[in-house]
């Protein structure tokens, strides 16, 4: 399946579009409609229920984007996060060295090879440091001073408040803390749609354990996050850890992990799990002056505690759930998105059959009783047959439909999405037949 088939149901249903696009668009940045912010706050909530209300001990904060640029050059990223990039001198393209070749960029090979573009030989610039961080000016006057950079990572904002949110919490070792927020990164590349784009949301977890039980800590992590998936109704067999090499790790890693999902593009990563050892509060103990040792009281000895981080992307991951539920259902000619009702954007839609004989009045009073429980719609436009197809495309697990039986006894019509099976419910027990088959969805 194409992910151009992905990209057009979005646009067409309201999940996400292209960012500006009356001025033609703007690279590499997507706007999410109504049922792509729902969809995408499902998620998110998910995610931080799965962190601060299942662990006792992992709190959530929520730091700012703009922070002191000293905590970047302490974190490293003002030196170290760069890509190398070659230019073509003839046609002008950019890649990321790496994508034209795999050996090493320093031992001066550059002039045999061909621009992919252009096809001429010679004419790639040597490889030259690019830095990833969008830079701004805090201030009217733009003078390096007042040097500030959008965060690239949502992590060091929990740094450098671990100490706060810890006496405020009276945490002791081991302990977590959670952010979901906007980061930042000037790709020069950037790719299939919402995979890697120069603003993004990330939903991370940084947990402090003592510094030798880190090890284990990685592979309780690890686990744990590759099981969370299956909330979301991702199959197992679409995802896969993949450990990063040796030349792979990132500046602060002494062990990192992907979790990779089977996008319609290839195996691609979603979240990173990373043992990030001392080194960043290490380095902000330096750059601050300021002690981030913490004090265990139970051992009576002060030290900087490792740092295990699980770091997902949440537009991937929403692009991962939006991958797994497109269906074409080619024996009843419709497109599906079969997401699990617990994520849905909207769980129900509620849709007299024809628009006379007192049906909607019905119908709003089964709005009444269902709203309160679960985000439903209204829709009393066109063929219920339309209605169905138009509900299926946008993901909506159930239709309740109000007939003239309804106006007798009371009850309506249960629909489910993915088997188009129907159900008669009594309107006082809507809500329990929703909830009973939403918890028992396969
Ligand atoms: N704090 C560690 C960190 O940021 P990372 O592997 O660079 O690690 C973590 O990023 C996650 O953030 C990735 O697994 C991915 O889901 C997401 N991410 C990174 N860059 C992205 C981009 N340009 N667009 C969308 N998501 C991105």
């Amino acid at each position: 399946m194409s992910i151009d088939k992905i990209i057009s149901l979005c646009k067409r249903r309201g999940f996400i579009f292209q960012s500006s696009e009356i001025y033609g668009g703007f690279g590499a940045v997507y706007d999410y409609g109504p049922l792509g912010t729902a969809l995408k706050n499902n998620i998110s909530q998910i995610w931080w229920q799965a962190m601060t209300q299942f662990h006792e001990n992992i709190v959530g904060i929520d730091s700012g984007i703009l922070m002191h640029p000293k905590i970047w050059e302490a974190s490293g990223h003002v030196d170290a996060f760069n890509d190398p990039l070659v230019d073509c001198k003839q046609c002008k393209a950019r890649y990321p060295a790496d994508e034209l070749f795999d050996g090493n960029p320093e031992d001066g090979k550059w002039d045999n090879i061909q621009c992919p573009k252009c096809g001429t030989t010679g004419n790639l610039t040597e490889p030259r440091q690019f830095n990833l961080m969008f830079k701004t000016h805090i201030g009217p006057v733009q003078k390096d001073a007042n040097v500030a950079y959008l965060r690239p990572e949502t992590a060091q904002g929990i740094y450098v408040n671990y100490l706060l949110t810890q006496n405020a919490m009276r945490l002791k070792i081991p302990f977590g803390i959670a952010q979901i927020g906007k980061a930042f990164r000037n790709e020069i590349i950037a790719r299939n749609f919402i995979f890697r784009t120069r603003e993004f949301e990330q939903m991370e977890m940084q947990y402090f354990v003592r510094p030798g039980d880190d090890d284990q800590s990685m592979r309780d992590w690890k686990d744990e996050r590759m099981a969370f998936y299956s909330q979301l109704g991702i199959d197992s067999g679409k995802l896969r850890l993949q450990e990063h090499g040796p030349d792979e790790l990132a500046h602060y890693a002494k062990e990192a992990w992907d979790i990779e999902f089977e996008f319609p593009f290839g195996w691609s990563e979603i979240e990173g799990i990373h043992n990030r050892t001392n080194f960043d509060l290490a380095r902000h103990q330096e750059f601050s002056g300021k002690k981030m040792e913490v004090f265990d009281q139970e051992n009576n000895e002060h030290y900087l505690p490792y740092i295990i981080e699980t770091s997902a992307g949440l537009n991937r991951m929403l692009l991962a759930v939006l991958s797994q539920a497109y269906w074409e259902d080619n024996e009843n000619n419709r497109i599906v998105m079969k997401f699990h009702p617990r994520i849905a954007p909207v769980t129900a839609a509620v849709c007299p059959l024809v628009k006379k004989d007192g049906l909607p009045e019905v119908g709003r009073k089964v709005m009444d009783i269902v709203k309160p429980h679960f985000k439903v719609i209204y829709d009393q436009q066109g063929s219920i047959g339309k209605r169905y197809y138009r509900q299926d495309e946008a993901g909506t697990p159930y239709g309740i439909t109000i007939d003239h039986q309804s106006l007798e006894d009371k009850t309506v019509t249960l629909r489910h999405r993915d088997s188009q099976q129907q159900d008669r419910v009594a309107i006082d027990q809507l809500v329990s037949a929703i909830n009973n088959s939403m918890e028992n969805y396969t």
